[in-house]
Parts: structure tokens; sequence; C-alpha cells
């Protein structure tokens, strides 16, 4: 065996060792001191080691020191263990490392069979090249509202690329109280301007009001602004919450608005039973942004931008100079005339091996197991006297706080993750909801089990003694 095969199979064997090993070991811990300075104080070598030296500083310094997301009693941010399917081609990708820009070869013919499943997953309209994996959910964002911000241009009669946007009325964009730092970034990048991301309040249920969003739109209108976006939740980072994707979608419709969905975390929710209701409106959206990286399980990073008319990605990214032009393209043209990524990694394989591995039917039973264990962390929570649910569950995000005292709640629930996270047995993260300081414990992994939760509350108990 050759150098690689031989290191191969040890890599391989260290991978499969760390997984299965995971649920034995602290959930999370600090890194050690002597690790913290090998990992980020190393001296460049000069000259190069053997393979295998490599993989036992794999062993000795990296794999024992995770973020955590492997664990079942992880419930941080929304951060998924890797699916096995996904581990296994990760270095078949890395074998072939293609750019899947473009081009005739397996990448990016298998990225138009990922795409249209993701939007057959979850009934989102598939046009031919409807769609492209990103790096995730903010990349994605990014594609859907360039495309938004030119189809709004070119509708009255100029180019923002090519124009620019100063001495035209400001472009508005409007995003719930409750939707993710990403929509604001990528409308600041855009030069849509923070100042005009309007902020829609929500209801009691932590949802888009879409009532004060049609006030917001006509007020802008009045005002000689152009408002041009609506980005809605599918599944909010706080609650997981689901806006009213129906009737934003008739404002939108109303106002001639280009509605943008984000379902990065959530979109998938739509397959648990008796969930198709709350997501009514999606399939209506112009864009979803929908994350493989996250309730999926394929190793980071991707995500996926989709879209019901790819031309305006196109019409807002393609740029063809000379040393790209490809004759024999077909009438999509390349993947990179859709975002600002050239090169783009072969994201595609992860995904579909994650896909071809679960089915349709092991998606929806990851989907209904990790609901099923928000709900019944939520349920536990209400039977608690020391426990309080801060929102109703709709994905798989259950929103809660620990009320053990009558006073000083708000610094004690956001000094209770880190507390239960340095403790090693549980790892959940915190937030603010509704002006009040919460714990969100996020559901993604198939092996978590209901003894869990118990434990993740007992914990959480033991945790806010010391506080
Ligand atoms: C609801 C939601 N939208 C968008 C994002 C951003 O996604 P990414 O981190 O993949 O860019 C996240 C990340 O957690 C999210 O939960």
């Amino acid at each position: 065996m050759d150098e690689l095969s031989t290191a191969g199979a040890r890599a391989a064997a260290l991978a499969a060792g760390h997984l299965a090993g995971v649920a034995d070991r602290p959930v999370w811990r600090p890194v050690p001191d002597a690790d913290r300075a090998w990992l980020s104080g190393q001296e460049l070598p000069e000259t190069g080691r053997p393979l295998e030296d490599l993989l036992e500083d794999a062993a000795a310094r990296i794999l024992p020191n995770p973020m955590g997301n492997g664990h079942p009693r992880f419930f941080g941010w929304v951060n998924s263990p890797p699916s096995p399917a996904g581990v296994l081609v990760e270095p078949l990708a890395a074998a072939l490392n293609p750019s899947c820009a473009g081009g005739d070869h397996a990448g990016p013919l298998l990225e138009r069979t990922v795409v249209r499943w993701l939007a057959e997953l979850v009934g989102f309209p598939h046009p031919p090249g409807g769609g492209l994996l990103t790096s995730g959910a903010s990349m994605a964002t990014i594609v859907c509202l360039a495309a938004a911000r030119q189809r709004a241009a070119r509708a009255d009669g100029w180019d923002a690329r090519e124009d620019g946007l100063s001495g035209r009325p400001p472009m508005v964009a409007y995003v719930s109280a409750e939707g993710h730092s990403c929509l604001h970034k990528a409308a600041q990048l855009l030069g849509v301007g923070a100042r005009n991301v309007r902020v829609v309040p929500v209801d009691a249920r932590h949802r888009m009001d879409v009532a004060a969003l049609r006030a917001m739109v006509a007020e802008d209108r009045a005002a000689g602004l152009r408002p041009f976006c609506v980005a809605a939740s599918a599944g909010t980072v706080n609650s997981g919450a689901v806006d009213p994707l129906d009737a934003v979608a008739d404002v939108a419709a109303e106002h001639g608005l280009w509605f943008h969905v984000d379902g990065a975390y959530g979109a998938l929710g739509v397959l648990a039973a008796g969930a198709a209701p709350r997501y009514a409106g999606m399939e209506r959206a112009d864009s979803l942004a929908l994350d493989p990286h996250k309730w999926l399980g394929v190793p980071v990073g991707c995500g996926c931008a989709l879209l019901r008319d790819p031309a305006a990605a196109r019409a807002a990214f393609s740029l063809v100079p000379a040393y790209l032009v490809d004759d024999h393209a077909d009438d999509l043209g390349w993947f990179s005339e859709y975002g600002p990524e050239q090169t783009r990694p072969f994201r595609a394989l992860k995904t579909w091996a994650t896909l071809s591995h679960l089915g349709r039917q092991g998606v929806t039973r990851l989907v209904e197991h990790t609901s099923g264990l928000a709900r019944t962390l939520a349920a536990m929570v209400e039977q608690a006297p020391d426990f309080e649910l801060l929102a109703p569950v709709e994905t798989s995000i259950t929103a809660f706080r620990h009320t053990p005292r009558e006073d000083g709640l708000d610094a004690l629930n956001r000094a209770l993750p880190v507390a239960l996270q340095r403790r090693g047995n549980a790892f959940l993260t915190g937030t603010r909801l509704g002006g009040r300081d919460a714990l969100r414990a996020c559901f993604l992994h198939p092996g978590t089990t209901e003894d869990d939760l118990t434990l993740l509350l007992d914990e959480l108990r033991l945790a806010a003694k010391d506080l």
C-alpha cells in the first residue's frame, strides 16, 4: 500500500472511532492550555512530515477538542451531528477536488439533482436550474436578496449592477424582529443600508405581525421609498416559529415585493406529521434558503438557495470573461453565474449521499423524532415548578427559562448556558426572547433520547445552584 492508502485507512478508523465514542465523552470541555497553545501557536514547519505523523497530532490534539455538536446532548445554536453518509464521502470529494463552478463533470451534474431533491422534499416549485448550493444560509441569502434587488431595479427601468444604488429612491426590505442576523447582513452588504431594513414586530407566538407589515409597506411607499423585499422565516433561530407565510405572500403580491423565506433551519419541519398547514405559502416564495448542514446533518458547510425564477439570480451575478466562456454549456450555463463564488467545492456529493442514505422516509423520521423531543421537553418544562415555557414549539426548538426564584431571572438565565456547558454533561445556548433572557434547546441529533431531556433539566438545576 502506498502512503496515502495506509494513512487513509487510519484516518477512516480515527473518524469512525471518534463518532462511535462521542456519547461517552463530555459533550464539551474548555480546550486545555497545552492544546490551546499547540492549536493556535504553531510555527510554520520548514520541512514536511509523513502523512501518518499528522494523524497522530489529529488524534492527540484535534479530535479531543470538538465543538460538541456530534454529541446527543448538544442542543446549542443550530448545529447538527454529521450524517454518516456525509462523513463517508467527504474524502472522495477531496480526492476529486473539482471546482463546481460549471463544466461537464460529476460535480455540477450531481448538484442539479441534489437541488431538485431539496426542492421536492419541501414542496418548493423547481424549474430547471432553480437553485444552487452555497456555503450556508448567509451566502444563500446574499444570492436571493441580490436577485431581488436586481429585479426591482430592472422593473423600475435601471440596473443595480451597472448604475449602483445612489440617486435612486432607497430600497426597503422587511424582516421580522425574530428574523436571523444574516438577513440584515445581506441587506447591508447589498447597499440597502441598515436604516432601510424595517423590523416588523412579532405576535405573541413570535411570528411576523402581517398587519404591521402591510402598514409599514404602505407608509414607505407613500413616503416615496421603494419597498422591494420581505423576508419571512420558516423556523426562527430563537424559538423555531414559522411566520404566517401565506399572509406574508399576499402582502408581497399586493405590493410587488420579492418574497424570500428563510428556511435555513426549519423548512424541513414541513415534513412532520400535521405541520404542512403551518407552512402554507412557503411554496409561493420567490426564493427559499434551506441549509442541508442543519437538520439534514450534511457536514458543514452546505446551504442552498432555491429560486422560483433562476434567471433572476443569473441577472444579478452572471459575468463571464473570455477565460470562462464554455461553448458547450447547456442553456443554464454555469453555477458560478448564479452567485458570487467562482471556484465552488463539491458540496453536492455529501448532500447526495446524505439524502440517498436517509431517503425521504428517513428525513421525515429524523424531523419527527427531533420535533417530538422539543414537544416533550416543552411538556416537561410546563410541568416543572422551576421552569417556564417561553414559546409554543413549532419545529424542533424549545425556548424556556429556569425560574427557581423570584428575582434576578434574566441574570440567572444569561449565565446558565455557560455554567451548564462547563459541567460537560449537556450543552445549550441562550438568547433573548420577548424581552427576557431565555434558554433554547435545538434538537437535531437522531440519537437524543427522552432520558437526555430529564438529564438536561437536572443539569440546569445543578448548574444554577452555583450562580
Ligand atoms: C434561521 C436561520 N437562518 C439563517 C442562518 C444562517 O445560516 P448559516 O450559518 O448557514 O449561514 C441560521 C443559522 O443558524 C439560522 O438558524
